[in-house]
């Protein structure tokens, strides 16, 4: 039964939406906000509770798996070939601390560091984005079906008419930092002078959603320096069945550390994929080796 992923699948959106319902009670006003290394890195009780209650549910269900998760995890902690669920309990803490409502639980099921399964799930707007490797994408329709992703995928015409996510992180300083910042002010520039590389930069707050949108065609492609495992591996999994590509270092696994990872996500396109990473690091002049 361990193997059988579609029905891991099913299960993983059971959790979600459970998961879902204890963040939805808790109130932004009552929180208890803590901050972690600076005032952009934070954690509420909310998360906490919400990854002890999937911690539970998933270890009981598949004692076997190992689970990661980004209040537990403690540095040093590496993805095996293993199967190991890796999750994100609230993708988008600053959002949710808001009450804005792009905030995601995200389960992701890596494989052999492949990842395999992935389920985000935003209970703020009902909104899920599903995948398991080899059956394809989905995301749920507001009539209660699932469709099938991309939504869009025709050729993309390069970074000139792009609309790119862009995701900070929570550093303030540091080469990620410095990456990031080159990147958003390198596009964002172009951008307002007549959009010579890029149409518009979208920064959501979460990098789950922001990536399921790279999957479903919403936006072109997805930038950020320093994302954590957590943020990324269940999105990964539907950007990949959709037909979008991630590019990064280690393309289609992970090696430890799982953190300090930089990640280009281009959307599923019936052409022009590569064209536009080339396109992205030529402007950006920046090399992929690390
Ligand atoms: C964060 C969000 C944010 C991204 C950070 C993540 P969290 O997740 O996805 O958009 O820029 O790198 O850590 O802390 O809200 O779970």
């Amino acid at each position: 039964a361990d193997n059988d992923l579609l029905g891991i699948c099913t299960y993983l959106v059971e959790v979600v939406k459970e998961a879902g319902s204890i963040i939805l009670t808790a109130q932004p006003t009552s929180l208890t906000v803590t901050t972690k290394r600076n005032t952009a890195d934070i954690v509420t009780e909310t998360d906490q509770a919400v990854e002890g209650f999937i911690c539970e549910r998933l270890t009981k269900r598949y004692p076997t798996f190992a689970f990661i998760g980004e209040e537990s995890y403690k540095a040093g902690v590496a993805i095996t070939d293993r199967p190991t669920f890796i999750v994100d309990p609230i993708d988008g803490t600053s959002n949710f601390v808001h009450a804005f409502p792009a905030v995601c639980i995200s389960i992701g099921l890596v494989i052999g560091k492949q990842p395999t399964v992935g389920v985000v799930y935003n209970p703020f707007r009902e909104e899920l984005w599903s995948a398991v490797k080899g059956h394809g994408a989905f995301t749920l329709r507001p009539n209660g079906e699932m469709q099938k992703l991309p939504l869009v995928s025709a050729p993309l015409q390069g970074l000139r008419p792009a609309c790119i996510g862009i995701e900070w992180g929570s550093d303030r300083e540091g080469p990620n930092f410095e990456l990031n910042l080159k990147v958003f002010t390198t596009l964002a520039r172009t951008a307002a002078t007549g959009g010579r590389f890029v149409n518009s930069l979208r920064c959501i707050g979460s990098a789950a959603i922001a990536i399921c949108r790279v999957a479903a065609g919403q936006q072109d492609a997805f930038w950020e320096c320093g994302s954590w495992a957590w943020d990324v591996a269940a999105a990964w999994c539907i950007l990949a069945e959709a037909g979008g590509i991630m590019v990064d270092g280690h393309p289609g696994e992970w090696h430890p550390p799982i953190d300090n990872r930089r990640y280009l996500a281009v959307r599923p396109a019936t052409r022009g994929q590569r064209e536009f990473v080339e396109e992205f690091w030529s402007v950006i002049g920046d090399d992929r080796s690390t």
